[in-house]
């Protein structure tokens, strides 16, 4: 008489079941628990959620494309940390949203630009790049100078990110149109740009 063994090797269609189910449950020990664990949504430490102006500098960033020629995602390779620092992890990206990774550097990764040029820096190389990088080509953003930032859904946003796990708190969000009284688009981008990658600086 054939032994349970036997007859799950000499059936080929009660083994395929079989595997199947053995598979399922290997692949649903690994997926499962990814549910549950929060490790890749908790901030790094000293990560603070985006102050009013640097929103809206955020914005004005999508708005202009900025992520069309600019990552923020540095890959841990050697390569990558000798020129741009520490590399990107998940941690520092939770109140990103929508994340602007990236996928093409045109220019160079702007993960941790944060601190690395003055103000007046990146004044300058907005308005014309090539009044600091002679053989830039990167175009100009003259029109950043003379725009003031939008105020009109801040308060909104804001609500919005807390909502979704920003921590902020109620005067934050009511002080956000004060915060871009008499701020224009540059400064709110150049906001922005100084606090990228900060929470985890180690460059050296
Ligand atoms: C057509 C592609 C392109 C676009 C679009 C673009 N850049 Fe650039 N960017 C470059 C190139 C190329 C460089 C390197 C030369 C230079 O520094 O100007 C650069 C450099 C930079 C640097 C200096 C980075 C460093 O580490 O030296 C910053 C900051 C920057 N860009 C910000 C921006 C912002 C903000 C925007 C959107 C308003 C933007 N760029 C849009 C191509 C682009």
């Amino acid at each position: 008489m054939a032994t349970g063994h036997e007859k799950i090797e000499t059936n080929i269609g009660l083994m395929i079941a079989l595997i199947i189910i053995v598979v399922s449950i290997g692949g649903l020990v690994q997926i499962v628990p990814l549910f549950f664990q929060h490790s890749t949504t908790q901030p790094v430490d000293g990560l603070e959620p985006y102050t009013p102006l640097q929103l809206a500098g955020r914005d004005v960033y999508v708005r202009e494309g900025c992520y069309l020629c600019h990552s923020q995602m540095i890959r841990p390779f050697r390569a990558e940390t000798e020129r741009y620092g520490h590399y990107s992890v998940a941690g520092e990206f939770v109140y990103d949203r929508p994340f602007l990774w990236g996928s093409k550097r045109t220019g160079p990764d702007l993960h941790r630009v944060g601190g690395r040029y003055s103000d007046e820096w990146h004044r300058v190389h907005l308005i014309n790049p090539r009044d600091v990088v002679p053989e830039s080509i990167m175009p100009g953003y003259p029109w950043l100078e003379e725009t003031p930032a939008d105020a009109t859904h801040i308060t909104r946003k804001l609500e919005v990110l807390r909502m979704l796990g920003a921590p902020y708190t109620d005067e934050q969000i009511a002080g956000a149109p004060q915060a871009l009284e008499g701020k224009t688009e540059m400064d709110a981008m150049i906001a922005y740009l100084q606090n990228m990658g900060l929470a985890i600086k180690t460059r050296r």
